[in-house]
Parts: C-alpha cells; sequence; structure tokens
C-alpha cells in the first residue's frame, strides 16, 4: 500500500536550516546550512539507522575523551577520510596553480610542535640516533619563486618520525624535541641539517582513526617523510612534505597526502663522517603580492597558535 510520494518528508531540511537565526554570520549560515543539507542528503541515501548513526555518535565521543595536548584524533579521524588534504588543497588551490613556480603544500599533520628550537646550520636533529637508522645530510636554498632571488632569514621548521614509528611526544624513550628543529637561511638563503632518512610508519590506530581504518579494510602506513614549514616576510608561508622516492606507500598514503612535486631523492654523500645520504631540496616561495598566493596563513592559524 506504498504511496507515490516521497520516501521522507521533503520538507523537514529546509524546516531545520530555516531555523537559523536572523543574527548568524553569513559564513556560517553558508557553511552550516550546506553541511545540514549534506548530511541530511546523506542519512537518507544510506537510510541510516538509529543504531548506526548512535556508533557513528560514540565514535565521535571517543575521539574526544582521546584528545589531548598530545593527540588530536579528531583530526586524525578527518585525515583518514581525506578532509585535511581536501582542505589543503582548496586553501592553496591559487598556490596549486602555480605549482610549477612555488613549492606545493602538504597537510599539517597532529604532530607539530611551536617550540622548535632554533639551532645553527650544520647541527643534528637526531639525538641517540637509532643503529637502524641512516643519517642524512639535508641543504638547499630558500628563493623567491618569481625572480630566483635568494630569500635570507627564511625560517624552516622541520620534524620527522624516529625509525620505530613515533614523534618524540608519542615515545617516552625519545629525548624532548627529538628529530626536530629551526634553521634560518643565511645571506644566500641557504639552509643545511643532519637528520635521518625518513621511513614509513602507521598513523596511531588504537581510537577511533584506527577503528575507522580497520571497518574499512585499510592500512595505517603514511610514506616515509620529512615536514617543513617554511617562513619569510613578504612571503607566503608554506606547511610541506617530502617523500622520499623510494619509500612504501607513496600510491596509498593512509592520509592522502602525496602529491608528486614533493617526491624526492635521496644520494650518496662522499666524505661526510656524519652522514652516508644527503638531499638536496630547495624551496620556493611566493611573493604575498603574486598569483600563487593562497591565504595568509600556511596552516589555518595553527602556527601562531
Ligand atoms: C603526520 O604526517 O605526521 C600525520 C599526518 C596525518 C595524520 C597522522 C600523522
Ligand atoms: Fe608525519
Amino acid at each position: 500500500m506504498g504511496s507515490a510520494g516521497p520516501k521522507y518528508d521533503p520538507k523537514f531540511t529546509q524546516h531545520v536550516i530555516d531555523a537559523t537565526g536572523p543574527k548568524t554570520s553569513p559564513r556560517i549560515r553558508e557553511v552550516i546550512s550546506s553541511l545540514t543539507r549534506h548530511l541530511h542528503d546523506w542519512a537518507r541515501e544510506v537510510d541510516l539507522t538509529a543504531d548506526e548513526w548512535m556508533e557513528g555518535v560514540n565514535m565521535i565521543n571517543w575521539a574526544g575523551r582521546m584528545s589531548d595536548e598530545k593527540r588530536n584524533e579528531g583530526q586524525l579521524m578527518c585525515d583518514v577520510l581525506g578532509i585535511e588534504s581536501l582542505v589543503d588543497e582548496i586553501t592553496y588551490k591559487k598556490a596549486a596553480e602555480a605549482a610549477d613556480v612555488a613549492t606545493q603544500s602538504a597537510i599539517l599533520g597532529p604532530f607539530f610542535r611551536h617550540d622548535h628550537p632554533t639551532l645553527p646550520k650544520g647541527a643534528n636533529i637526531s639525538h641517540d640516533t637509532p643503529s637502524d637508522a641512516e643519517p642524512v645530510y639535508m641543504y638547499g636554498r630558500v628563493t623567491c619563486a618569481k625572480t630566483g632571488k635568494a630569500l635570507a632569514g627564511a625560517t624552516i621548521d622541520v620534524w620527522q618520525a624516529s625509525t620505530n614509528g613515533y614523534y618524540e611526544q608519542q615515545d617516552p624513550n625519545q629525548k624532548d624535541l627529538n628529530l626536530r628543529g629551526k634553521f634560518v637561511t643565511d645571506e644566500n638563503g641557504e639552509y643545511g641539517f643532519y637528520c635521518i632518512r625518513p621511513t614509513p610508519y602507521p598513523i596511531p590506530f588504537d581510537g577511533p582513526a584506527g577503528k575507522l581504518l580497520q571497518l574499512l579494510d585499510r592500512h595505517p602506513y603514511r610514506p616515509a617523510h620529512i615536514h617543513l614549514i617554511v617562513l619569510v616576510e613578504g612571503f607566503k608561508p608554506i606547511t610541506t612534505q617530502i617523500f622520499d622516492k623510494d619509500s612504501k606507500y607513496l600510491d596509498d598514503d593512509s592520509v592522502f597526502a602525496v602529491k608528486d612535486s614533493l617526491v624526492v631523492e635521496f644520494v650518496p654523500l662522499e666524505g661526510d663522517s656524519t652522514a652516508k645520504k644527503q638531499l638536496q631540496y630547495d624551496v620556493r616561495m611566493a611573493p604575498l603580492d603574486s598569483k600563487a598566493q593562497g591565504t595568509e596563513l600556511a596552516t589555518s592559524g595553527s602556527i601562531n597558535a
């Protein structure tokens, strides 16, 4: 005895959206109205049951309970669903269009710290380097993408996981601030430091993000990478990651952050007592007034938080 009418109340979603009050800001109205529409359409499309909805609510609450200043499980869940990478693409669309000019961006991820020590050129960010780590000398030049001019005084924040797959704040056996540093380019725009060749690691999977991966029959691994944030006055900040061309998981990063232009090659280094490999990585910065400009902040404000 089914009627020919719509399956669910066709006026309900608009009724919810219309409840928004007149003092709401235009942007909040736009974002939340659209979110409501998409969420309602999604629930109707999949005939979401009350039990399934409550399972989702429980996962969100679980993520909240697990999160603190060292762990951001909500961000991890978004990462697994590709949201941070999508937002990176949207935010830096203009920069991406000029990708042949400026260095491309990539997601920040949850392991950045604001208190990296400023270190002199040639310092080693790896303390108590594990025996399975391959020391690397990483160096390069920061230049203006428009003019090619060297940029002196640029800061380069760098951070990476150790060979056991943990960033230092996840691992009580690593020294505070291990594998992190901030470097300032010299008058030739040059920087250089010792680090270790990065290795693939799993994102934390003992919480709801891991549960999501498991439900989706996916692995938690990220390809080997080093994180960078490059800042210099008058230029668009760059938050990015560089990926080892020989790494596993370049094609199936669990958080979808790999871009071809960010894949790099570690090559042999002769005559150095600390490292047998080297990596040259030059960074091209877009002037703030150029076409390659995205927004003023590289990391949704979080580098200044
Ligand atoms: C990271 O590269 O540090 C990262 C990014 C997204 C989720 C987890 C870790
Ligand atoms: Fe990482």
